[in-house]
């Protein structure tokens, strides 16, 4: 009860634009910005950087320019050249192109055939670096019109693609099905947004029991498969289940956010496993961030301790240059 509050808690400020305003200010300012440990920069070459230090580690990656909820055409316009963008400078940069986009970012709030042809435009980029993008799932509302597009797409031969789908869902077990069938590759992840219980499991033994029985399914039909987690008694699961069915590890992989559990990131590689890294980037980290803090509330406490030491490192700079 107390953690579905406090996800409540933070879900409904990543929402507001007055705390976003705020915490724009600080969140990524200097080597200490609190933001920073989840974010892998504000720019494009900061998480170029990001991602060729993980690569480095033996972590593989996917790279999303942080933005979602565009609601005007030339705002979709922009995030898609920005995607565009990315996909150029990885592929210049000789690092794999691997991409993670809302759909949300490309118009499919108020434009759905707009939003597709955005999609077909970056699908057929990353096409020509040999790249791949995949497609996050965002709140439940949308799930339908994401399916859809991913699919229309995928049908017109656009396979470049696969898309991500929530074990918290009680639809979920159907849409793998779905997305299964058509030979497309899914990343599974528990869900992190807010949904209503008629559509969500609530309690969080509810949906790890979820998201097991669906790592099964994936794990024994799936293409590809890859468990977005930083759950050790799922991971563990997985990789009993890959055995058993004598999956290698380079018929599936584990993916991890940027900045969460790096012990685990390390010890899931280090044990022989692929481990791709999410690695957001841009202006737009706030509700990315709220999202973070949701899912594990301790981690306001270390926003809390940055911002104190920010204070005091800049009340330090105001006494030294006192006169
Ligand atoms: P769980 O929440 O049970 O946490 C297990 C353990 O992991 C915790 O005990 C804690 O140690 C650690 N942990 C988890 N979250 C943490 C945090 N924020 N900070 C510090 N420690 C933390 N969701 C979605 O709705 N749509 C999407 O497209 C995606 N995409 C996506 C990609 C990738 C690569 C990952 C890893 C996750 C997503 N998610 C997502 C987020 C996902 O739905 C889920 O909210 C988080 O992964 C947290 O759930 P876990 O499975 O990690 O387990």
């Amino acid at each position: 009860m107390r953690d579905a509050l406090s996800r409540a808690f933070f879900l409904a400020l990543a929402r507001s634009a007055t705390l976003k305003a705020a915490a724009g200010r600080y969140g990524l300012r200097g080597s200490r910005g609190f933001a920073r440990r989840f974010v892998g920069g504000e720019t494009l070459a900061e998480a170029l950087q990001v991602v060729e230090a993980l690569g480095r580690r033996g972590f593989a990656h996917t790279l999303n320019p942080l933005g979602e909820h565009a609601a005007t055409q030339a705002a979709a316009r922009q995030a898609t050249e920005e995607c565009l963008h990315v996909v150029d400078r990885l592929g210049a940069a000789g690092l794999p192109c691997r991409i993670s986009v809302k759909l949300s970012q490309i118009g499919l709030e108020f434009d759905r055939a707009g939003c597709a042809d955005n999609l077909r435009r970056i699908l057929t980029a990353a096409g020509r670096r040999d790249g791949f993008v995949r497609i996050d799932m965002e709140g439940s509302a949308t799930v339908s019109a994401t399916l859809d597009i991913f699919e229309a797409v995928w049908n017109e031969g656009l396979r470049n693609a696969g898309v991500v789908l929530q074990a918290y869902l009680h639809r979920t077990a159907a849409d793998l099905r779905r997305v299964m069938a058509l030979g497309a590759r899914v990343r599974l992840c528990k869900g992190a947004y807010q949904a209503p219980s008629d559509v969500a499991w609530q309690a969080r033994a509810d949906v790890d029991e979820a998201f097991l029985r669906l790592v099964r399914v994936l794990l024994a039909e799936g293409h590809a498969p890859a468990i977005a987690t930083h759950d050790r008694q799922a991971i563990d699961e997985a990789c009993r289940c890959a055995g058993q069915r004598g999956l290698g590890p380079d018929q599936f992989e584990f993916q991890m956010l940027f900045g969460v559990r790096r012990d685990l990131q390390a010890a899931v590689r280090d044990a022989g496993y692929r481990v791709r890294i999410y690695v957001p980037f841009g202006r737009e980290w706030f509700p990315y961030f709220m999202r973070r803090l949701a899912e594990r509330p301790a981690n306001a406490g270390f926003v809390a301790r940055s911002l104190l030491q920010e204070r005091a490192a800049v009340r330090r700079g105001a006494g030294r240059r006192r006169p």
